[in-house]
């Protein structure tokens, strides 16, 4: 017996080492080299991995079969680098623009191995990755100017971020009581969001049993922005009506136009009706760390109840991750704090270190999300991810600029924030037509592993749309991507029967 078992107590036990861990560390220490290296010449070379779609035997060599023996983590390197490495989603690459997806970091990298070795469950108690969690929240409290009695966590994403405020909003509107007996007996809920608010906020209404029936779209005024005078007259009207506003959704950053309610005067009309202000800034409230003008669209996000915003889409943190932040920390802990005896409280030990995330949220075992943002913040700083920011929407600007000098391409609105959205199709084609071709451009760009453009309508129309939230886009990109919508354009018009 080594003096080092000794120390560690081994000497007074038969103490045996499992299967699942590798019997022979070295090996394994060589393996997972060999992956790193594999996914560092991956990423590295982002340039030279678009998406790709799987072909049959790509999809075969993925099956799982019965999965009763298994091949080794050798093997499995082997396997992890050809069959699973190869078929990302390609938001990696310099030209991705498509939906809002964010680029990931190689910081990312850092922060997920270290994760994966703590395997840290940040539901709660007294551990390292809890106090990175504080940390991380209480940097996104500072940044968006939230008071310092504010809450928060980390989630999944803006989706989840959206049910876990509209909770919080829930209980103050009814009290702590709702929690048990639900919203019966109670006037109807209802919510009032700018038209072309993100779905999430319908999928959190009818998760919470408030139902998506009770979300008002309000119109626009002519700045994009939710219309005050019609919401006023919608809140009005649901008051004589006998219902009961649960709180108003202002949208900084839409999905499809990148546009901002003007939060100050929503966070003016909530204080004076007393209603919960809710902002989605799943992407948006990021213009907080850029430059001017983009910074001023945000102005009065302070001001709000709750936020829901990402890490995963604008600050190129890897998938998944996003927060909230509630503003009174009593609602939010009254919404979600339940913990039967097993979890009582402890005076110390790992049982300590309240406040536990669970009582602020849908999740008991929860990851150690909070690494990978503590790690970009460490490693580049706000300034640089705010750079980073400020140049997407510079280069989304010249996307802009590029589509109005080519006489084929239409620009469908202004670009206001780092959201360009365009028609490739001749005006004077059939509405249907016009469809079949942007969509048929996407497709094309997208198989090809040159561009990735989304789609979205807007006035009814299908145009394509590029959402820069991508760190590696240069200038460049930009040429390419409108030259080779160009060229497929002329290609379909040109074989058009
Ligand atoms: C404005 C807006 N809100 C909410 C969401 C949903 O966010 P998540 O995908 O992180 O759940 C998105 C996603 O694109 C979004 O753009």
């Amino acid at each position: 017996m080594s003096a080092e078992k000794e120390a560690h107590g081994e000497a007074h036990g038969d103490f045996t080492s499992s299967p699942l861990d590798p019997a022979d560390w070295q090996a394994f220490r060589d393996e997972a080299h060999r992956l790193l290296d594999a996914c560092i010449d991956h990423l590295s070379a982002a340039r030279e991995h678009p998406w790709r779609p799987l072909g049959d035997a790509d999809r075969a060599a993925l099956a799982l079969g019965k999965a009763s023996e298994g091949i080794g983590t050798g093997a499995l390197v082997d396997e992890l680098a050809r069959n699973v490495l190869p078929f990302a989603t390609g938001n990696t690459h310099p030209r991705f623009f498509g939906w809002v997806h964010g680029t990931g970091l190689a910081s990312g990298l850092l922060s997920e191995i270290t994760a994966a070795t703590m395997n840290s469950n940040c539901g709660g108690r007294d551990h390292g990755a809890v106090y990175v969690e504080r940390e991380v929240v209480d940097w996104c409290r500072r940044c968006f100017g939230f008071p310092e009695s504010a809450s928060g966590q980390l989630v999944a994403g803006t989706s989840q971020a959206t049910v876990i405020a509209f909770a919080a909003a829930r209980t103050r509107a009814l009290g702590k009581d709702s929690r048990y007996d639900g919203i019966q007996g109670h006037p109807k809920l209802v919510t009032y969001a700018v038209k072309g608010v993100h779905n999430a906020t319908s999928k959190a209404l009818e998760l919470l049993g408030i139902g998506s029936s009770a979300l008002r779209t309000i119109d626009t005024d002519a700045d994009g922005r939710m219309d005050m005078a019609l919401l006023a007259q919608a809140v009005a009207a649901d008051r004589a009506a006998g219902l009961r506003p649960l709180c108003v959704v202002g949208t900084a950053g839409s999905v499809d136009l990148g546009l901002y309610d003007d939060l100050e005067a929503l966070a003016d009309f909530c204080t004076k009706e007393a209603i919960w202000l809710h902002v989605d800034g799943a992407f948006g409230a990021w213009a907080r760390l850029a430059s001017a003008p983009w910074s001023g669209l945000v102005r009065g996000i302070e001001r709000a109840d709750s936020l829901a915003f990402d890490f995963h889409k604008w600050m190129y943190v890897q998938y998944d991750c996003g927060a909230v932040l509630i503003r009174d920390e009593a609602i939010h802990r009254e919404a979600f704090a339940a913990r039967p005896a097993y979890l009582a409280k402890q005076d110390q030990g790992l049982g300590g270190g309240e406040p536990w995330y669970c009582d602020y949220g849908v999740d008991l075992s929860r990851g150690f999300r909070a690494l990978k943002v503590w790690s970009a913040l460490r490693a580049y700083g706000s300034d640089a991810l705010g750079k980073a920011i400020t140049r997407n929407c510079e280069l989304a600007a010249l996307l802009g600029r590029l589509v109005e000098k080519s006489p084929e391409l239409r620009l469908s609105r202004p670009v206001r924030l780092n959201v360009c959205c365009f028609s490739a199709a001749p005006a004077e084609w059939d509405g249907a037509a016009q469809d079949a071709l942007n969509t048929r451009i996407t497709h094309e760009l997208q198989l090809a592993g040159e561009v990735v453009f989304s789609t979205t309508k807007i006035d009814g129309r299908t145009v394509i749309r590029a959402a820069i939230t991508n760190h590696r886009t240069c200038e460049a990109d930009m040429d390419y991507a409108v030259a080779a919508v160009a060229r497929i354009r002329d290609t379909a018009i040109a074989t058009r029967s």
